[in-house]
């Protein structure tokens, strides 16, 4: 155990030179793995029932996605309420929620060791380490005494780091606010460089008045990072009001906006309230700000403008103190130079704009996004485990996601459902047989080249010009609709770009 010490005597050090929250966890991790010589070990965040991974090692990637939740979990219900450290028998017929999840290990994990650390701090479970060990004597020489000295000193690393990476992202950072840690549960799942960035920016104008413009394509979490927003908010307590621009028919949309009173028109029976005035101390969420009639959006600016609302059918103005924050896939400032969008609303809408990257620009997020969807398909279905191969995670991350995140989250459900019907086991293990994704391009590439060799190339009659467009007006119909009308997924099957797809759609009035 002196070797604790003397790793221990770093660690600080380490822990407060280490620049991101990432490194600081696995530094961690490895001191502990180093000092207790396991096969597979995790640095655990406790937060709301759930258990996060924070730190891996031994384990397959994809683990830094998932969220154990302590009731679907007893072997992690058991550490978080033992208040103590808990040596689990190595028959135990407890779950481990590694299993299935080692690399290069039969999907059970069959006899083995495995002791779990509760990391306490003023008598509160702040978070776990678990240590498994293919080798059922393994830890036998571990002492209790020294393994509850290593939980104590870890359970201070991991609040250090956790204070550290506060003070970092909060820059008016008060007392109070530092013994309320800023959840992770608003279920955002990023690692990468992007996202960090983007988690960066959402911190910095969460608690702030400022109107924010959410901007980036279908399916990338727009509405998670409005959740986030307010979340983070000081009007956390007070309601997020929702309202789809797009499903707004034109008849009701000043009356959804800002109510009515009673007699106003047809129907209006009683006064109520609109989403401006729901949204009082609070947030209002516009979605699809860009479908946004013009009429309306003058409508929208007044109020934003004055902070005061007038109720369909009354002459008084009522003060509202109403948070915007709006979203959109559309490319706004285009919208507003072809006449679609008023500059002045944008401008006020985009006091500060956030853009959600694509999900083909955040490298790992993938495999943990992944891990993620998989692991409520896990509690869905009430399976033992269900695991993703490693050429399968491969191909997850060479894949383009043009549907983005909820593309990549239908896939893992759809697949989940495949494999499950495939076996009777509550083992799942989902292959590329259970993604259409990367097969569908190859048969297309394979029917065209039968197609290639079967047909002579015929004399054209309406000329080679009417021809040529004739046979890319069929080509793009049928991939749009092999592509159930999603463009960017038309434009990957053709194998050209987007913006030349839009342009050429248009030149041969398909659009
Ligand atoms: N980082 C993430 N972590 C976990 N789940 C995510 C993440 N990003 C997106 N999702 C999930 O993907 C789905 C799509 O996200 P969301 O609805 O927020 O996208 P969007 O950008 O609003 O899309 P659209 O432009 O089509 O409205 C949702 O089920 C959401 O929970
Ligand atoms: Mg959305």
């Amino acid at each position: 155990m002196t070797e604790l010490f003397a790793h221990w005597l770093h660690i600080t050090q380490d822990l407060n030179s280490a620049l991101i929250r990432k490194d600081r966890f696995d530094t961690l991790l490895t001191t502990i793995r180093e000092v207790l010589c396991c096969d597979a070990s995790a640095l655990l965040l406790y937060e709301n029932q759930t258990f996060i991974p924070l730190a891996i090692n031994g384990l397959s990637h994809d683990v830094l996605g998932r969220r154990f939740a302590l009731a679907q979990h007893p072997r992690l219900e058991a550490i978080a309420r033992a208040g103590d450290i808990v040596r689990f028998p190595a028959n135990s017929d407890l779950p481990d929620p590694y299993d299935g999840l080692i690399p290069n290990r039969d999907s059970k994990l069959q006899v083995h060791s495995c002791i779990g650390l509760p990391l306490l701090v003023d008598d509160q479970l702040i978070g776990a380490i678990t240590i498994d060990a293919f080798d059922e004597n393994q830890f036998d020489g571990l002492l209790n005494h020294d393994l509850r000295l290593i939980s104590a000193l870890a359970a201070g690393g991991l609040q250090t780091a956790l204070l550290l990476e506060q003070l970092e992202t909060q820059a008016n950072v008060t007392h109070e606010a530092l013994t309320e840690r800023r959840t992770f549960s608003d279920k955002i799942i990023s690692r990468s460089a992007a996202m960090q960035t983007l988690q960066q920016q959402i911190d910095a104008v969460a608690n702030t008045e400022l109107s924010v413009l959410i901007t980036g394509e279908t399916g990338v979490g727009k509405e998670l990072v409005a959740n986030a927003l307010h979340q983070r908010s000081a009007r956390a307590s007070k309601p997020l009001v929702y309202l789809n621009c797009a499903a707004l028919p034109e008849s009701v949309a000043e009356s959804e906006l800002f109510g009515h009173i009673k007699g106003a028109f047809t129907g209006a029976i009683s006064d109520r309230k609109g989403k401006f005035e729901q949204a009082d101390n609070g947030t209002l969420f516009l979605d699809e700000v860009g479908e946004l009639s013009l009429e309306l959006q003058a409508k929208l600016l007044r109020a934003l403008q004055f902070g005061d609302i007038q109720r369909v059918g009354d002459d008084r103005h009522i003060q509202v103190n109403t948070r915007i924050i709006a979203a959109t896939n559309r490319v706004l400032y285009e919208e507003v130079t072809a006449g679609r969008f008023r500059a002045d609303l944008y401008h006020r809408l985009s006091v500060f704009p956030l853009h959600v990257p694509p999900l083909r620009e955040r490298d790992d997020d993938v495999v943990l996004l992944a891990g993620f969807f998989a692991e409520q398909m896990k509690a869905k279905f009430h399976l033992s485990s269900i695991r993703l191969s490693a050429s399968l995670l491969q191909k997850l991350t060479q894949y383009a996601w043009p549907g983005n995140v909820r593309e990549l989250e239908h896939a893992i459900k759809r697949a989940s459902v495949l494999a499950k019907s495939r076996t009777q086991s509550r083992d799942l293990e989902l292959t590329l047989q259970d993604f259409d994704l990367f097969t569908s391009d190859e048969k297309a590439v394979s029917a065209t080249h039968k197609q290639q060799k079967k047909e002579s190339i015929e004399v054209p009659t309406l000329g080679l010009r009417a021809e040529t467009e004739n046979l890319q007006k069929r080509m793009i119909s049928d991939a749009l609709s092999q592509n159930h009308g999603n463009w960017a997924a038309t434009a990957r099957q053709l194998d050209i770009d987007g913006g030349n797809l839009h342009r050429l759609a248009k030149r041969l009035s398909l659009k």
